[in-house]
């Protein structure tokens, strides 16, 4: 049995944790293998790596720098367990994937986007067989992130405007690729979009990624 590879994306606050660890559940009572993971992180380089881009001064990194150091996390993150869990044919559920990347790093300072496409291709060379957007009123997902507390602050810290660019950002992605990307609404009760969320994953394992 092929492996398949889930990404959850969307703004922050949005409900993709929530989400991808209700599916790992669902995809786990059904008798799949499964690993849920995250990113930045999911492997005990990249899970380093997170502590230096998500803590502290916003200021820390260059664009640029930033950039890099979430493309070296990926790296080691499908190195060390994306790659080996799906050739041994597990579902991987990653809570964030290189959209991410495509919306945070290639937004924020100017335009990045070209140079986060072309490092991906370089260095990562893959996509998720599906992708759900988790899509979310930014001011709610705000509220929500907010809510939450922690140290992990650097980009929550951007504001309202930013959750608005990206919100925009991650519908324009969806539009661009349609066969990859299923948009969920995510302004309803937690239990209503896992549902939604549980079908079109089985719809994927059924009829294959590109259905
Ligand atoms: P993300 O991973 O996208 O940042 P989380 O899953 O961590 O989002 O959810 C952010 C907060 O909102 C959490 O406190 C979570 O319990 C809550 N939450 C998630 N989904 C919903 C929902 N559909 N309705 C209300 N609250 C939610
Ligand atoms: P995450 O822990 O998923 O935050 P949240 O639960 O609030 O959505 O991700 C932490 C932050 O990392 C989030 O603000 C988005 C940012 N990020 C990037 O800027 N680039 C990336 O490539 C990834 C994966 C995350």
């Amino acid at each position: 049995m092929a492996g398949l590879f889930i990404s959850f994306e969307g703004i922050d606050g949005s409900g993709k944790s929530t989400q991808a660890k209700l599916l790992a559940e669902a995809l786990e009572n059904a008798g799949h293998d499964v690993v849920l993971t995250r990113e930045p992180g999911g492997s005990p380089g990249a899970e380093e790596i997170r502590a230096l881009v998500l803590q502290g001064d916003p200021d820390r990194w260059s664009a640029e720098t930033e950039l890099l150091l979430f493309t070296a996390a990926r790296r080691d993150h499908m190195e060390r367990l994306v790659n080996p869990a799906l050739a041994d044919g597990k579902i991987v559920i990653t809570d964030r994937f290189a959209d991410s990347t495509r919306m945070y790093q290639g937004m924020r300072s100017g335009d990045l986007r070209a140079t986060v496409d072309a490092l991906h291709d370089l260095m990562i060379g893959r996509e998720p067989d599906v992708t759900f957007l988790i899509d979310m009123d930014p001011d709610m997902g705000l509220s929500r992130a907010k809510g939450r507390g922690g140290t992990e602050e650097r980009f929550e810290d951007f504001g309202a405007d930013l959750q608005r660019q990206m919100r925009q950002g991650f519908l324009n992605l969806a539009q661009d690729a349609p066969d990859r990307i299923r948009l969920v609404d995510g302004n309803r009760d937690v239990l209503d979009v896992a549902k939604d969320v549980l079908a079109l994953a089985n719809e994927a394992l059924t009829h294959g990624p590109q259905s």
